[in-house]
């Protein structure tokens, strides 16, 4: 079983979270929009978005991209199944969980819904790897965390199909070259360094620094 070590708490996501719905609910009140989910990764941060976005009508479209094999990036990202809502003449926000290459985001977004006809498209992730970015077509509008070039799990990322469930973000500890430890003060320092819209600076608790065991969060 692998070890985790906790990055962004479950607290702090849903704090965050709660202010990317704030900013969307200030900028689209009394509109009727469609958020669509990009599967499977986005699923429980969507959720969690969408739950706090307040005064906008939302329809919910879901979609699948696929782009990874295990933790290497696919530079033709395929799209696996249609959208079932009419987005002609809509206001479209598209939910990422990550946006890394920026590959995934542009094929969809430019190459898949632009054709539709929409009114809008913006995007929003829940994390964004800047240095990892080769594609530079895509902007989101609305970014909760920055983080360095790590490869993260949990709130819905997974390695392989494993760890989505985790309730916060982290990295798997074999993954690092150096015990993060002695790493974690400079990686905590470098997130949630806001994009364009995201709100108030991020205030990140040491919480990270203990370090969680996965198999007992699944409660094994
Ligand atoms: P991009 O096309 O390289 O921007 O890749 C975006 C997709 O790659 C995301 O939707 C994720 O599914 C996946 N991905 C990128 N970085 C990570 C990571 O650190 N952990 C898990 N999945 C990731
Ligand atoms: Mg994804």
């Amino acid at each position: 079983m692998e070890e985790i070590v906790e990055l962004i708490s479950e607290e702090t996501l849903k704090k965050r979270i709660g202010e990317a719905a704030k900013a969307i609910s200030e900028d689209y009140q009394g509109k009727d929009i469609v958020m669509i989910c990009v599967l499977k990764g986005a699923k429980p941060f969507f959720e969690s978005l969408c739950e706090e976005i307040k005064g906008v009508s939302i329809t919910k479209d879901y979609i699948k991209v696929s782009s990874y094999t295990k933790t290497e990036s696919n530079r033709e990202p395929v799209i696996g199944t249609n959208i079932s809502t009419d987005i002609s003449k809509k206001d479209v926000i598209v939910v990422e969980d990550i946006i890394d290459t920026g590959h995934s985001l542009d094929t969809l977004v430019n190459n898949y819904l632009a054709g539709k006809g929409p009114n809008s498209i913006e995007v929003a992730v829940m994390l964004d790897k800047p240095s990892r970015r080769e594609n530079h077509n895509i902007t989101p509008k609305y970014t909760c965390f920055t983080i360095p070039n790590l490869f993260v799990v949990g709130k819905g990322l997974d390695f392989d199909e494993e760890y989505r469930e985790l309730p916060f973000v982290g990295v798997v500890k074999s993954s690092l070259e150096r015990p993060i430890d002695e790493d974690i003060e400079g990686i905590i320092a470098q997130l949630g360094t806001p994009i364009r819209r995201v709100i108030k600076p991020l205030e990140l608790t040491k919480q990270g620094k203990s370090g969680i065991i996965a198999k007992q969060i699944k409660g094994e």
